[in-house]
């Protein structure tokens, strides 16, 4: 059996594409006064069609894990939580470039290291729900609460939008990176 079904490489091939062009078109709209990379109007129509894609192929992902066996990998136990990632980040820092064994090697019950499924939990259960929902926010303005202590409830929305934006395009680059390591260069 594979460690990735079908459906997490399908789900998975969608999110990475739309993520490129997300992070082309809010690039580009957020520096529009440069012109950016391309105009404001095609960049606002590109990231809205990738942004409600995206969406629907994460309820595919949520769903996914909810009824299959994926769902598990992605389960945090509070029994060593704080010893194991030290382990691993230990590892990750210092023991990967000394040539040591990994200290949670893969298997079908384990598919994450406690870092890997850290990180994973963070950027699908928290960092995905309130990058869409501050999306949606600025979709759909009027939906939006207009001041929150005195401040423009919008610029809130845009200002978790853009961070959250940022955090996971982060995320995105050293998961890139962390997947090209093996045990060989
Ligand atoms: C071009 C961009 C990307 C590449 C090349 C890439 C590569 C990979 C690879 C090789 C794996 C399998 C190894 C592993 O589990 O660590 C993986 C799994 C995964 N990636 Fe990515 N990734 C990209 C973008 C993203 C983005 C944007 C997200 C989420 C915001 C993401 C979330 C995940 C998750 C949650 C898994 C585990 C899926 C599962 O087995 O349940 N990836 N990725
Ligand atoms: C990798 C994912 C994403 C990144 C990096 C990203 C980034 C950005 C950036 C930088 C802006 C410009 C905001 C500003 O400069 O003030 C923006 C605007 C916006 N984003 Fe995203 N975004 C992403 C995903 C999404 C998603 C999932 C949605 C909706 C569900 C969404 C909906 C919007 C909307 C509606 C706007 C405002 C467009 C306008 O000005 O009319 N974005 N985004």
């Amino acid at each position: 059996m594979y460690l990735y079904p079908k459906w997490v490489r399908l789900w998975h091939l969608i999110n990475a594409l739309l993520f490129i062009i997300l992070i082309i078109t809010g690039v580009s709209m957020h520096y529009t006064g440069n012109k950016g990379m391309i105009g404001f109007a095609e960049a606002v129509k590109w990231h809205n069609i990738a942004a409600i894609i995206l969406t629907a192929n994460y309820v595919f992902f949520i769903l996914g894990n909810a009824l299959t066996s994926n769902g598990k990998y992605y389960k945090i136990s509070r029994k060593n939580l704080f010893s194991d990632l030290k382990v691993q980040f230990r590892y990750n820092s210092y023991g990967i470039f000394k040539g040591e064994k990994q200290p949670f090697p893969v298997t079908m019950e384990n598919k994450f290291n406690p870092l890997q499924k850290f990180t994973y939990v963070l950027a699908m259960y928290a960092g995905m729900p309130l990058l869409i929902i501050s999306g949606i926010g600025l979709m759909f303005p009027d939906i939006t609460v207009k001041r929150f202590f005195g401040v423009s409830g919008l610029v809130l929305v845009d200002f978790l939008h853009i961070s959250m934006g940022f955090l996971l395009s982060l995320f995105m680059i050293i998961h890139i990176y962390k997947c090209t390591l093996g045990s060989k260069p």
